[in-house]
């Protein structure tokens, strides 16, 4: 059953937060570093791994780009619907994507690649368990990564296991090793930041002034 209207238990603080509503605290340079990325004129790939709960998916869609961002969270179906479930997100911002049925990983990808318009970011999260069901993804995204190299297209893949995520990206023997231009890794956000955030309303108007991606700390 879920809780009052709005709101959901927290099991790591025993608060009650309303999902989302808290500001953007403290992920200043993550940010910038995924939004600098989104910039450079040659695309790029970037790996986001770290702990469960410790903002990862929050921090994909605070820097996506509004309207050239497609956010696609993996699941554990097979992989014929989970390339269903990618395609309509890619169907929001390329129209006719969704409407057809795509065979394998391959043409689907390099359909993506071959008509996203510049600045597209695709935001793959939990990417180990698409893995799962589709061990050909990561060296055919090693190659997609290659080949539209230069491109304004740019990649995101995130995962909360650390293990897995080394194995596919970060390993020298993985296909995508050597090809991401930001590795970052989730660490906790700083103690204080989200009690301030639940509790107290001026500290929030602080923070809020300066972790808005783009601002300037005022200490
Ligand atoms: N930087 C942040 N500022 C405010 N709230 C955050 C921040 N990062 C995460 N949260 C909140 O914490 C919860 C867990 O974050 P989430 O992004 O789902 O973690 P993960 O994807 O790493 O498992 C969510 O309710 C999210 O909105
Ligand atoms: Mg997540």
């Amino acid at each position: 059953m879920r809780a009052a209207a709005g709101h959901v238990a927290d099991d790591d603080t025993h608060h009650v937060i309303p999902p989302m509503r808290l500001p953007f605290l403290d992920r200043r340079d993550e940010a910038g570093r995924l939004t600098a990325l989104f910039k450079r004129r040659d695309g790029g790939l970037a790996v986001v791994y770290g702990r469960r709960r410790l903002g990862k998916s929050r921090l994909l869609l605070e820097v996506l780009p509004k309207r050239r961002g497609i956010y696609y969270i993996a699941d554990d179906r097979e992989a014929s619907l989970q390339r269903r479930a990618l395609a309509g997100e890619i169907g929001r911002l390329l129209p006719g994507f969704a409407d057809v049925v795509y065979p394998d990983w391959e043409a689907l990808l390099r359909r993506f690649w071959s008509e996203a318009p510049r600045g597209t970011v695709l935001a793959i999260d939990e990417f180990p368990s698409l893995v799962a069901s589709a061990a050909e993804l990561p060296s055919l995204l090693q190659k997609g990564v290659d080949q539209a190299s230069g491109q304004r297209v740019y990649l995101v893949l995130s995962g909360s296991s650390q293990r897995l995520m080394h194995g596919l990206v970060l390993d020298r023997a993985a296909p995508l090793f050597g090809r991401a231009r930001e590795i970052l890794r989730i660490g906790p956000l700083p103690a204080g930041y989200i009690r301030q955030g639940l509790s107290l309303r001026d500290p929030v108007r602080a923070i809020e002034s300066f972790a808005v991606w783009g601002g300037v700390p005022r200490y």
